[in-house]
């Protein structure tokens, strides 16, 4: 249940206006607390404390509330019933289902014979979480890895596996698909890793080269055979590194892996309503949309549709796939989830969807995120300098991992280090604001203490031992105890605001919320742990059921938290 909103919603009924509930960091004067008294008596020309008093003494009325009380000018404390907060509690960890949404999520969104980078770190850890938070609350999702596989780069790429192997058969005029046998042009991940950096890297200092690559791009783009052959062949290596990347990151499968190529099949769609409008002007043989406003302060240049070479640009496969997206899923919403680098270009495209009346534009988000540096506050690099990529990330975070456990002098198995360190890696990502830049640092991330992933699979994994050592004792729900320590009472309150959270991360899109929901939740659960023991011999029964009872419902949402935030839970740790 949502404590919170049952509370707020019955004291507004009572009191027949809408007031403010707060949840005061100290618990020790009431579970929640209102200026409701001080605000009306503004308003009223009233006395705040006198006015505190007759509020006070309606809010009792409710059949939930233990007692109220008043402080300092007027505050209205109020503490909830033992029982009610019990069986509500035994009522089970239950998600009213909102009337539910289809969204379309975009984020993922790697690219084709490039190497992940860092920057596809938070899309991949934000957007995944997001996705789980927002099945669970019963929206139906349409996840695209709207992958990068038809610009520039591929041009690029192309050209340099020219300049290398001048002899293959794509690149000659008579090219015929059936004469080739494919496997006799091997590409490995790791070759094709080097490509695209050094294709870049020349394209910069050798004109002839870039132009070689541009013409290369708008003839891929065009149908031409022989290249389409041979990204055919780099394309395959490319899905199957990004498959590796998801499944290592524990992320769920996506929907739809469709990126920038689907979308320029649909362009001519979009381009028939930009000449219908009247909105395509020629400009330096590009062809663009003037999409600046009178009152925009800032640079807002054109959005091109086709470059001066008449190849596709990526802002144009954008537009095309919001009219995809509607066309095949009809989504209530769409959200982008890019580094924070992307915003100009969102914006062009959101602006021109807006003058298309293509999708509605407040249901258009971009949801974009802060940068993350390596210790020090530089850009993160490997340990022979050069620029960190996903996977090295990933690599240091479990040295960082088993340095720590062989300092322990912990004996773990592979499947739990690599565990521990997806949950080192995702939990500092999911912890941190979205839209703020943070400073990763692999060895403070695996510490097994503080706000750490490692963290909270340590509480699990021993409130899962616990509660797998008492078996089915009491299974049955126990009759609500006479009493209720103050750390049991707690920690159920937090079971209780489980609900408002995930509620509020998916309103906000703040994954930050749940993870940090998981923190606190641990911490009581460790506090609980330390005061109230349970399996102990000197525990009396009834007591030892009371405490099993609320071990079990603790385990239950932490176990939900965990799943939510895309976390495995090891067996030990
Ligand atoms: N492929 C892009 C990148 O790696 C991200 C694409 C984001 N999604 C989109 N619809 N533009 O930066």
């Amino acid at each position: 249940m949502n404590l919170y909103k049952y509370v707020s919603d019955a004291v507004n009924t009572k009191l027949g206006q809408s007031v403010n509930l707060e949840v005061p960091r100290n618990r020790d004067f009431g579970d929640f607390s209102t200026n409701a008294a001080m605000v009306m008596a503004r308003s009223a020309g009233k006395n705040p404390r006198e006015l505190a008093a007759d509020i006070a003494s309606k809010i009792s009325e409710l059949p939930f509330v233990a007692e109220t009380s008043i402080a300092g000018p007027g505050f209205i404390n109020i503490k909830i019933k033992n029982d009610f907060l019990w069986n509500s509690a035994a009522a089970g960890a239950d998600i009213e289902q909102t009337p539910a949404m289809t969204i379309d999520m975009d984020y993922g969104s790697y690219n084709v014979a490039k190497s992940l980078h860092i920057g596809h770190l938070r899309t991949s850890i934000v957007g995944d979480t997001l996705n789980r938070i927002a099945k669970f609350l019963g929206h139906k999702t349409i996840s695209y890895n709207h992958i990068g596989d038809w610009g520039r780069p591929m041009g690029l790429v192309i050209a340099y596996i020219e300049s290398l192997h001048p002899d293959w058969p794509f690149f000659a005029p008579n090219f015929d698909a059936d004469k080739i046998n494919p496997g006799d042009y091997t590409i490995t991940a790791t070759e094709l890793d080097t490509y695209y950096p050094a294709a870049s890297a020349r394209g910069k200092e050798d004109e002839a080269f870039l132009n070689r690559a541009r013409e290369i791009t708008a003839d891929l783009q065009n149908g031409h055979p022989g290249y389409t052959a041979l990204y055919n062949l780099f394309l395959k290596v490319s899905l199957d590194m990004m498959d590796g990347i998801i499944k290592k990151l524990n992320m769920m499968p996506f929907d739809k892996t469709l990126g920038e190529r689907n979308a320029s099949m649909h362009l001519g769609r979009v381009e028939e309503m930009l000449r219908a409008r009247n909105l395509l002007q020629t400009s330096d043989g590009a062809e663009i949309v003037t999409v600046r406003r009178d009152t925009d302060s800032e640079p807002m240049p054109p959005f091109m549709f086709y470059n001066s070479r008449g190849a596709d640009t990526y802002e144009a496969t954008d537009l095309a796939a919001i009219w995809f997206r509607k066309d095949s899923d009809n989504p209530d919403k769409i959200w982008y989830l890019t580094d924070a680098r992307q915003q100009l270009h969102f914006k062009q495209v959101f602006r021109v969807a807006e003058m298309l009346d293509l999708f509605p534009v407040e249901n258009l988000e971009h949801l974009y995120f802060g940068t993350i540096n390596g210790p020090g506050g530089q850009p993160f690099k490997t340990r022979d300098g050069n620029a960190a990529g996903l996977l090295d990330i990933i690599e240091m975070v479990g040295e960082a991992v088993r340095r720590r456990c062989a300092e322990a002098g912990k004996n773990l198995d592979d499947d739990t280090i690599e565990s521990i360190a997806l949950a080192a890696l995702k939990f500092t990502d999911l912890m941190h604001d979205v839209k703020s830049d943070y400073i990763f640092d692999p060895a403070a991330v695996t510490s097994f203490e503080g706000r750490t992933g490692p963290y909270i699979l340590y509480t699990a994994v021993r409130l899962n031992s616990v509660l797998r050592r008492a078996g089915t004792e009491c299974a049955a729900q126990p009759a609500m105890p006479t009493n209720l320590a103050t750390d049991e009472r707690n920690l159920i309150i937090e079971l209780l605001d489980f609900e408002r959270t995930v509620r509020s991360a998916f309103d906000n899109r703040a994954t930050d919320q749940l993870a940090n929901y998981a923190y606190d939740l641990c911490q009581l659960i460790n506090t609980f742990y330390h005061n109230c023991p349970i399996l102990r011999d000197d525990v009396a029964p009834q007591t030892r059921c009371t405490r099993l009872h609320i071990a079990r419902a603790a385990q239950a949402t932490l176990s939900t938290v965990i799943s939510l935030m895309g976390l495995r839970i090891p067996n030990e740790m």
